[in-house]
């Protein structure tokens, strides 16, 4: 599609939603004010992968809900393609393609195929071109590769259901892709296949925004990554300025193979700053600790000492890059639960 004039694909200009919710019992209860968003400002460019990243209820799909006409903000506005999706929705709507939560709105009773012609009349498509389309869109999302394409939607497995989903955002070729967690609980390989063809898009100049708490996936798919707390955008950048930031403290990680008290007593011992502890194949655990560059070498020396005393394995030590969540924790104080809005 050419004929995009607007300089930003996305601009999101000081979003704020409240929502009311009802507390204790339906007599008693007490309404109290949400606020979901605080003020989200943030732009995505064309040819841009631009990923909301934040823990569970940031606000990221409160964002993107306004951004696609579907909900109203109370104050700001967003522009797609220099439409308002408050004052001209209509506009927008046909410039964008947009994949909520991957069961919404499909018969249930129909194929793959049918399903998309439904939508593709819908849209006001026919003929050989919706044809067409149907086809090149079965092939790109792999669903006929999956021998997918004549199934019901009641027998898709949820990876070729996401990728229905995304063939139905994508029947009209809109120009900006708005995603909602596109990759929630699926398979690496369809993972990986939602993932290479957002790439493709951006690549064709497409503008696409999508959502996600998986710092790995925000790290590999996205151009810029806007973090979201609380109902604000607390740090923007590409992942590597945003990993830069956090410079001063790498990860040394330790892989030992103790029990997780065993473990719990090596990371205490050796400064407490713990991100994480999770099990590994093989009854390995995970020990990480954040250090300042400078000592990081003494506290592995350190932690091979402690090991040694509690009578602890160390299979592997190593300093680490820091990830985008390491810089998620430095700038929120909390791992991926918190959130809560409030
Ligand atoms: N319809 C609603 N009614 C009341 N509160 C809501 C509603 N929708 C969202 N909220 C609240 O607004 C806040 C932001 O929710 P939102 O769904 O936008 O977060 P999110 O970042 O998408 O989270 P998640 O990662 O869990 O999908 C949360 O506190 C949530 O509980
Ligand atoms: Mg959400």
């Amino acid at each position: 599609m050419a004929a995009v004039a607007a300089p930003h694909a996305i601009e999101v200009r000081g979003l704020r939603k409240s929502y009311w919710v009802r507390e204790g019992g339906l007599l008693r209860g007490r309404r109290r004010r949400i606020e979901a968003l605080r003020g989200v400002s943030f732009t995505v460019g064309w040819g841009e992968v631009y990923g909301l990243l934040g823990p569970n209820g940031a606000g990221k799909t409160t964002t993107v809900k306004i951004i696609a006409t579907l909900l109203e903000p109370d104050e700001g506005d967003a522009l797609v393609a220099g439409y308002s999706s408050v004052r001209e929705p209509l506009e927008v709507r046909e410039r964008i393609g947009v994949m909520l939560s991957v069961e919404r709105g499909f018969f249930w009773k129909l194929t793959a195929r049918e399903n998309l012609k439904y939508f593709g009349l819908l849209y006001g498509l026919d003929g050989r071109e919706l044809e067409e389309r149907i086809e090149e869109l079965l092939e790109l999302t792999g669903l006929k590769r999956l021998g997918a394409e004549n199934r019901r939607f009641e027998d898709m497995s949820l990876g070729m259901r996401a990728r229905l989903g995304l063939a139905r955002a994508l029947l009209r070729d809109p120009p900006v892709l708005i995603l909602d967690e596109p990759t929630l609980g699926l398979d690496p390989p369809s993972a990986r296949m939602v993932r290479s063809i957002l790439r493709k898009l951006a690549s064709r100049g497409k503008a696409v925004l999508l959502t996600t708490h998986n710092m790995f996936e925000a790290e590999i798919v996205c151009d810029r990554v806007g973090i979201i707390s609380r109902g604000r955008v607390i740090a923007e950048g590409s992942p590597g300025e945003l990993k830069a930031r956090v410079s001063d403290r790498v990860p040394v990680v330790l892989h030992v193979r103790a029990s997780p008290t065993e473990a719990e007593a090596l990371a205490q011992r050796i400064g407490g700053a713990v991100s994480r502890l999770t099990e590994r194949d093989g009854g390995l655990l995970y020990v990480r600790v954040l250090a300042d560059p400078e000592s990081a070498e003494r506290i592995i020396q350190r932690a091979i000492e402690e090991a040694l005393r509690l009578g602890v394995r160390v299979a592997e030590a190593r300093i680490e890059e820091p990830t985008l969540e390491d810089v998620f924790i430095a700038l929120t104080g909390a791992s991926e639960e918190g959130g809560g809005g409030g």
